[in-house]
């Protein structure tokens, strides 16, 4: 059932890409009124294809028209437009609203000066928040209320779980949670050919692997116990699990993934230095 409008904040989504659409139709998935909410995006076809999928919400490639009257801006464009789209926009956006921005590497001070006066919100999302099961750190500026935070809890919470972190920790954030679904489809992908090399049929060895990847994630979410003790639990002495797990020790497994997580993050540090 829709929630009614009387009382609801009037949420504004500055891109209508993957991030700004995964958002929209998380919000009206969840029950989030129509018309509470406007969305700008540049490309006309995309505005159709958002309008068709989105009836009842405002879409319009002209973003001050779009920021009018909104209690929450998102800003869902790529970090190269965040400048432009707020600079654009800013003097139409209502001195009360919050920004909360999921672009990468536009930090807080970034969105402050571009939107001055305002509180902002500085997020990282990661893309299975398009199928509600996204992962987002969210830090906020000085400004931003207990309200502002609520306000984004509650809107990103529609397409998954959301964790407030100060901005120190973004980096780390992004390298892990950020970049790693990326980190789970290259063990998938690697799992697939492994048993494909072992003799089984690919379309066999798909559907195995999917559903083993899946199925595990759902046991450890459904347990009270933590992957220490459901990877004991699969792992008798001298069996055909515990020869796996020695093989991808001595392989460095545990390394290879501490590494990953910290070059990740350096590159973001690098990639949010602009001096
Ligand atoms: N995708 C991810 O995995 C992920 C994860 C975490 C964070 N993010 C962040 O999420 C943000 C959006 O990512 P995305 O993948 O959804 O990007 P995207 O697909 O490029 O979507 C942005 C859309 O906004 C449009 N746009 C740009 N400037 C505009 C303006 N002034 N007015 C109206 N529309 C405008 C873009 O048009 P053009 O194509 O012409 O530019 C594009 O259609 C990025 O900042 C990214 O860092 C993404």
């Amino acid at each position: 059932m829709a929630v009614t409008l009387a009382g609801m904040k009037r949420i504004a989504i500055l891109g209508g890409g993957r991030m700004g659409e995964a958002l929209l139709m998380g919000l009206l998935n969840g029950g989030y009124e129509a018309s509470a909410i406007s969305i700008a995006e540049q490309h006309l076809e995309r505005c159709k294809e958002i309008e068709k999928n989105a009836p009842g919400v405002t879409v319009g490639a002209d973003a001050s028209r779009i920021v009018a009257g909104a209690d929450l801006v998102i800003v869902a464009v790529k970090p190269n437009d965040v400048a432009s789209v707020l600079e654009g926009a800013r003097d139409s956006i209502s001195t009360s609203a919050c920004i909360l921005s999921i672009a990468a590497g536009i930090t807080i001070a970034d969105l402050e000066s571009l939107v001055p006066g305002r509180a902002v919100i500085r997020a990282m999302p990661n893309t299975p928040a398009l199928v509600g099961r996204g992962a987002t750190a969210i830090v906020l500026s000085v400004l931003a209320t207990d309200e502002d935070a609520e306000m984004a809890e509650q809107v990103l919470g529609y397409v998954g779980i959301v964790e407030r972190v100060t901005e120190d920790l973004i980096d780390a954030v992004t390298g892990l949670s950020g970049s790693g679904p990326a980190y789970i489809f290259l063990v998938i992908e690697a799992l697939v050919d492994a048993g494909i090399q072992n003799g089984l049929p690919r379309e066999l060895v798909e559907r195995l692997v999917e559903q083993t990847v899946a199925g595990s994630i759902e046991l450890l979410m459904a347990s009270s116990e933590g992957p220490i003790e459901l990877r004991a639990q699969v792992t008798s002495p001298g069996g055909t699990t515990a020869e796996g797990i020695r093989a991808l020790e001595e392989h460095g497994l545990r390394a290879a993934i501490t590494d990953a997580v910290t070059k990740a993050k350096l590159r973001s540090i690098e990639l949010g230095r602009r001096d």
